[in-house]
């Protein structure tokens, strides 16, 4: 293939349209460095045009380490036995809301495992309380598979957006990381609810994930371009002990950055994080996925001596931002690859 060849490639990746078959295969399995450089370049060139060189922060507050799924992958997994849990009280949320507005945070992602303790009711009190005393700040949910009518009332309590990971949309390859009490059609159930009742939505998938193989990462492309989420997450697979895959090998941080940058040119607007698997993996991984075309960054605000307890996977990076301190480590790590922190509600 020559240069020519890669430049149509980019054309046909942003060109709106869904990408051929073919195309998706050969970019997941036959580019060389120099294409992966030029294919990263443009896809930072699209982010700018996009975003300029601001990076919006999302503040992460992981609200319950309980969860009443069984996820093979997952430390949280119910039948964990070792995993360390804890919920957050409605106070506990609210406190860290403060922190977080004081450092100047516009969003709020409340993150947790589906805590049955945390039911429809008491996520939708907790999201009318937060939009109450912060009326002009974004609250991100993310708190798993729940009814249509759940997902109402969350929206209806001022709810903005949702995160649930598709994971992968393989029918197969996901009963083979879930058990069968769960199934990749409810969850593109709850996905297209949740766009439908005005979410900004964002879905994604682990890459590397154990028995992933190249059809099912096109699946999931494909999936995407079909769901056309607003946000889009993606991270490396990392086993985590005392899980069924504790023993397989982690998902590959190139790989990972090579998508990233994939999905800024099909997805442009598209608010992609640089996510903490990624930074788990890769001391620089949060700037070689913004090099890579990714404009989000979610530090944490959780309370501190809750954060290891949130243990999805083994040795998870921290990037906390409870101190006015910590984001200017995080605006000077920015601003030496020529980017800066974007402090606005940055909505799609
Ligand atoms: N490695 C990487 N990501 C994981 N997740 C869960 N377990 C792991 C793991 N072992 C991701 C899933 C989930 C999100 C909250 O974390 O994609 O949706
Ligand atoms: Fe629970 Fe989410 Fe972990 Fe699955 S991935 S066990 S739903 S916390």
């Amino acid at each position: 293939m020559s240069g020519s060849d890669i430049e149509k490639i980019v054309e046909e990746l942003t060109s709106g349209a869904n990408v051929q078959y073919a195309t998706w295969h050969y970019l997941l399995t036959s580019l060389t460095a120099t294409q992966k450089d030029f294919l990263r370049n443009e896809a930072v060139r699209v982010a700018k045009k996009h975003f300029g060189n601001g990076i919006y922060i999302r503040g992460l507050i992981e609200i319950s380490s309980y969860c009443k799924n069984n996820c093979y992958y997952c430390g949280l997994r119910c039948s964990n036995s070792h995993a360390k849990r804890y919920r957050l009280s409605h106070e506990d949320i609210l406190r860290c809301c403060h922190n977080g507005a004081e450092s100047g945070f516009n969003t709020f992602v409340l993150q947790g495992g589906e805590d049955p303790v945390q039911n429809d009711e008491w996520i939708a009190d907790i999201v009318e309380k937060i939009k109450k005393e912060f009326p002009d700040k974004a609250v991100t949910l993310s708190v798993g598979e729940r009814s249509d009518d759940a997902y109402t009332a969350f929206r209806n309590a001022g709810a903005d957006r949702y995160l649930l990971r598709h994971e992968t949309r393989d029918e197969e390859h996901y009963a083979t990381l879930h058990p069968q009490t769960m199934s990749a059609q409810n969850r593109r159930r709850c996905l297209f609810k949740l766009k439908e009742l005005g979410f900004q939505t964002g879905s994604g998938m682990m890459i590397g994930s154990p028995g992933q193989t190249t059809e099912h990462l096109i699946a999931d492309l494909q999936f995407l371009e079909e769901l056309h989420p607003q946000m889009i997450g993606i991270g490396p697979f990392i086993p985590s002990t005392d899980t069924p895959f504790q023993n397989n090998a982690a998902g590959s941080v190139d790989n990972t950055i090579l998508i990233v940058s994939l999905l800024r040119l099909r997805f442009p607007k598209a608010l992609i994080p640089a996510t903490t698997a990624l930074s788990t993996l890769s001391e620089q991984g949060s700037e070689r996925a913004i090099l890579a075309g990714a404009n989000v960054i979610m530090p944490n605000l959780s309370p501190i001596g809750v954060r290891e307890k949130y243990s999805i996977y083994n040795n998870k990076k921290i990037n906390g931002s409870e101190s006015a301190q910590q984001l200017q480590l995080l605006q000077d790590k920015l601003n030496a690859i020529g980017y800066h922190i974007n402090y606005a509600r940055g909505d799609y």
